[in-house]
């Protein structure tokens, strides 16, 4: 199950600019790229490293620690095959950016 969780003003995030948000504890990165919004988690499916701040070529973010690329809309690298990034849904709505994220089983009372 999901939720819609709101990171934010819509008008914070312009065309070319990204933000990092933290929701439950997961960090996720934000993309305007020319109008269209995509968030992904924040740590590469490689070894961790933090996307934030990786180099953006098109729609395809560059893991800055050693170089694999993602594209922000699929969380695929290019090709087939390969590892993924997870990507999260991400729509405006009355002036607020609003990230779908799974909803977290609470423990199990055991
Ligand atoms: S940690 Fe991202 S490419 Fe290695």
């Amino acid at each position: 199950m999901t939720r819609e969780v709101s990171v934010g003003r819509a008008d914070e995030l312009a065309p070319g600019e990204r933000k990092l948000v933290f929701v439950d504890g997961r960090s996720i990165v934000l993309f305007n790229i020319e109008g269209q919004l995509h968030a992904i988690d924040n740590s590469c499916p490689h070894n961790g490293a933090s996307l934030a701040s990786g180099p953006l070529e098109g729609c395809m973010v560059r893991c800055p620690a050693h170089g694999l690329r993602f594209d922000v809309r699929s969380g695929c690298m290019p090709g087939a095959g390969g590892l993924k990034v997870t990507t999260f849904p991400v729509r405006t709505a009355q002036g607020k950016l609003l990230v779908s994220v799974m909803e977290t089983p609470a423990p199990s009372q055991a």
